[in-house]
């Protein structure tokens, strides 16, 4: 059966650990100028129906230097986005290429796709989650502090597709998830529910980062919801990770934000530029923990 990453739960913890310490092995080898190139003759379709910086360079640069080639795919050039089906783009684009990655909206139509792909196919961000920022999220936490087993992340901010994924992660990687969010603003109850057993919620900020071993936020409106802004901007006041917050953390709390970011809203320029911040380093393994996932998908 064709393996797909729609959510880190379709790769057991297991794997999903050696995927994090091959990504770290991959960081080093192309540190040190390794030339590795598994993948000579192997295409990437990448569809994105949502903008990004991080996601587009990260996937195609991954796959120049293993030797392949990554086609980017707009709605605004392709059949898909004038309403060819799903399904017929899926059973083609795979005809041809040896993976797939899509940005969109519908996590459903993500999961359709995958349905009728002969390929892998990669969330690279849905409305419901986005599990490729968190294997570079867990790859920097481990290279600064080890093993995430055992240890407390707090969730500060929207219950939203990167929250819900920290959910997963939580599970995969065996953390304790303190989430707050805005009334009105909670993550997916039945994911919460599935990790009941890791997670406390509250609506408290100060609640959620006390004894946090890392700390993480997004944007309070995301794409989509940018009409939004001017009233979260007032449901999420109090929000702000800042120094204070991060002061009722552990002594060596670290932070990170999946980015773009919106310095004085969801956090203070102190920190997501300051010494606790691992956000660049995080950004940057996007492009490892991406070599490491797609090796493990096409082996
Ligand atoms: N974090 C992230 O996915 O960034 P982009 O939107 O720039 O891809
Ligand atoms: N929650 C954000 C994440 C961007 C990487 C969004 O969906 O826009």
């Amino acid at each position: 059966m064709t393996q797909h990453f729609l959510t880190l739960l379709d790769i057991e913890q297991d794997d999903l650990k050696k995927l994090i310490l091959r990504a770290i092995e991959l960081k080093t080898m192309h540190k040190t100028g390794e030339v590795y190139q598994p993948f000579t003759g192997l295409v990437l379709g990448m569809i994105f129906d949502k903008a990004s910086t991080r996601t587009r360079v990260s996937f195609e640069t991954a796959m120049a230097h293993f030797g392949g080639h990554a086609i980017f795919l707009s709605p605004r050039d392709t059949q898909l986005g004038r309403g060819e089906p799903v399904e017929d783009s899926a059973r083609v684009l795979s005809s041809m290429v040896d993976a797939v990655m899509i940005r969109t909206f519908s996590h459903e139509l993500v999961k359709r796709f995958a349905e009728y792909s002969s390929v892998p196919v990669i969330n690279a961000l849905t409305d419901y989650c986005h599990p490729c920022q968190l294997l570079a999220d867990i790859q920097a936490y481990t290279e600064q502090r080890g093993d995430i087993a055992g240890h407390t992340v707090a969730w500060i901010g929207d219950g939203n597709n990167m929250c819900h994924s920290y959910i997963n992660a939580a599970i995969r990687f065996d953390f304790k998830l303190n989430i707050a969010t805005p009334p009105g603003y909670e993550p997916d109850a039945s994911l919460v529910a599935s990790a009941s057993d890791r997670i406390h919620f509250s609506h408290s900020p100060e609640d959620a980062a006390h004894g946090a071993d890392l700390i993480a936020t997004d944007v309070w409106a995301s794409m989509g919801q940018e009409e939004e802004q001017k009233k979260r901007e007032r449901d999420f006041a109090g929000y702000e990770v800042n120094q204070a917050l991060m002061d009722m953390a552990h002594n060596d709390a670290l932070f990170t934000h999946c980015l773009p970011a919106h310095r004085g809203e969801e956090v203070s320029a102190g920190i997501i530029d300051g010494p606790q911040s691992i956000t660049w380093i995080a950004a940057e393994n996007r492009l490892h923990s991406q070599k490491a996932l797609l090796e493990y998908l096409l082996k």
